[in-house]
C-alpha cells in the first residue's frame, strides 16, 4: 500500500485526488487537511481542518504527500516532505516558485522525488523520461490563453471576476483561474519548470494552444519534439504522480484524434504583462520569485473582492518587484520575510490603485 497524505483535500485538485485514491486498490488516504472547509465527508484516519500541517504530517508518516494547498501557505509542507526524502506530488506550484533553491537543496539532502501534478509539468516529466539533460534543446510550456485571449488592453479595463473565472478549458480553484486569465499562472509555471527540470529560462518557451489538448512539449537537439496530448482532465496527472511509474488506468476517455484541430500562437505579453514579469523575476532569482508570488496573491484577492481592476493586478505586482530589493534566499526565514514585505508593498500599491 502507498499511504497518501492529501493537503488541500477540499479543493479542486483535492477532490479529484480522492477519486483517484478511492479507485486504486494500492493507494490509501492516510491523512487529509483543509483550511476551513469541513472534512466530514472524507474517509481518512487523520483529518485536520486548519492548524499546523507539519504536525499532521509527522503523525501520518505518509509514503507520499500530495500538496494541493493553494498559495504560499504550502511552503512548509513542501520543504518538510523534501527534507525527509518522502515523495512529493506537487500541485502547490507557489511553494516551488517561492522556495525553488531551498526546495531543491532539501530534496538533495532527503533523496525523495518531486512528481509534478501541474498538467504541463507532468507532460514535460513524461516527455523527458529516458533522456539525458544534454539531449534537450528546450521546453515548451503550453497554455490555453485563458478567457481573455485575443482581447486588447482597452477591452480588459472593466472585466469582472465572474468573467475572469469563466475559464475556457479547465475547471479549477478561484486563485489559479484568475492566474490563468492574467497569464500569471504560465509565469509561475515557467519558474516551476526551471526548478523542476534544471533548464535555464532562455530554454523555456511558452506557446498558446487554445484547446488545452497539447499539455507541453520537449524539443531535442536532433530536431525532434515530443508532445504530451490528452483531454484537459487533472485526474490524469494526479494519477500519474500518485502511481508513478505504474501509470494506472483512469476513467478519462481516449483522444478522438479525428475531431481535433491543433492551433498554436505566441502569447500576447503586451496585453498580459504577468508572463514577462514572472520571467524577469525568475531570471533575477533570489527572493524575486517569492515577491512575484506574494504580490500576485494579494492582487488576486483584491480583484476577486472587487477592490482592484483586472489590469491592476500586474501593476501591483510590478510595483512590489520594483520597490523590493531581490536578495539571496538563504533559508526559510529569508523567504518568510520576503513574502511578508512583498505583501506590505502590494497593499501600499493597492491603496493608491
Ligand atoms: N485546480 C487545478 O486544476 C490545478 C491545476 C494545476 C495546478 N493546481 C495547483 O494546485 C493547488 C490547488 O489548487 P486548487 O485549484 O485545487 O485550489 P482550491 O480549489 O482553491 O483548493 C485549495 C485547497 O487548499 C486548502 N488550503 C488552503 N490553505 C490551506 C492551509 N493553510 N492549510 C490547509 N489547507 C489549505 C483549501 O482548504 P479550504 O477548502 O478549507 O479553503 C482547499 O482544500 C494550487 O497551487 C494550484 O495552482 C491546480
Amino acid at each position: 500500500m502507498k499511504r497518501v497524505a492529501l493537503l488541500g483535500a477540499t479543493g479542486s485538485i483535492g477532490r479529484q485526488a480522492i477519486e483517484i485514491i478511492e479507485a486504486h486498490p494500492r493507494l490509501e488516504l492516510c491523512a487529509a487537511a483543509s483550511s476551513s472547509t469541513s472534512l466530514d465527508d472524507v474517509d481518512a484516519p487523520l483529518k485536520q481542518v486548519g492548524g499546523d500541517l507539519i504536525e499532521l504530517l509527522e503523525r501520518a508518516q505518509p509514503d507520499v504527500v500530495l500538496n494541493a494547498v493553494v498559495g504560499f501557505a504550502g511552503i512548509h509542507a513542501t520543504l518538510w516532505t523534501l527534507e525527509r526524502g518522502i515523495d512529493l506530488a506537487l500541485a502547490n506550484k507557489e511553494s516551488l516558485v517561492a522556495a525553488g533553491d531551498l526546495a531543491l537543496a532539501a530534496q538533495a539532502r532527503g533523496g525523495g522525488r518531486i512528481l509534478p501534478v501541474d498538467s504541463e509539468h507532468s507532460a514535460l516529466y513524461q516527455c523527458l523520461q529516458g533522456s539525458a539533460r544534454e539531449q534537450v534543446a528546450s521546453l515548451v510550456l503550453t497554455g490555453s490563453g485563458g478567457p481573455f485571449r485575443g482581447r486588447t488592453r482597452d477591452e480588459l479595463g472593466s472585466v469582472t471576476p465572474d468573467e475572469a473565472l469563466a475559464h475556457p478549458t479547465w475547471r479549477m480553484g478561484r486563485k489559479i483561474t484568475i492566474d490563468s486569465a492574467t497569464l500569471a499562472n504560465k509565469g509561475l509555471e515557467l519558474i516551476e519548470a526551471h526548478f523542476l527540470f534544471a533548464v535555464p529560462y532562455e530554454q523555456i518557451e511558452v506557446v498558446i494552444q487554445p484547446t488545452s489538448i497539447v499539455h507541453s512539449l520537449v524539443r531535442f537537439r536532433d530536431g525532434a519534439a515530443l508532445a504530451h496530448l490528452g483531454y484537459p482532465d487533472m485526474r490524469v496527472p494526479i494519477s500519474y504522480a500518485l502511481t508513478f511509474p505504474e501509470r494506472a488506468a483512469t476513467p478519462v476517455p481516449p483522444l478522438d484524434l479525428t475531431s481535433l484541430t491543433l492551433q498554436f500562437e505566441a502569447p500576447d505579453v503586451e496585453t498580459f504583462p504577468m508572463l514577462r514579469l514572472a520571467r524577469e523575476a525568475g531570471e533575477t532569482g533570489g527572493t524575486a520569485p517569492c515577491v512575484f508570488n506574494a504580490a500576485n496573491e494579494v492582487a488576486v484577492s483584491a480583484f476577486l473582492e472587487n477592490r482592484l481592476a483586472f489590469l491592476g493586478i500586474a501593476e501591483v505586482v510590478e510595483a512590489a518587484l520594483t520597490w523590493s530589493e531581490a536578495t539571496p534566499a538563504r533559508d526559510l526565514d529569508d523567504l518568510l520575510e520576503a513574502d511578508r514585505n512583498a505583501r506590505v508593498l502590494a497593499d501600499e500599491r493597492l491603496a493608491v490603485a
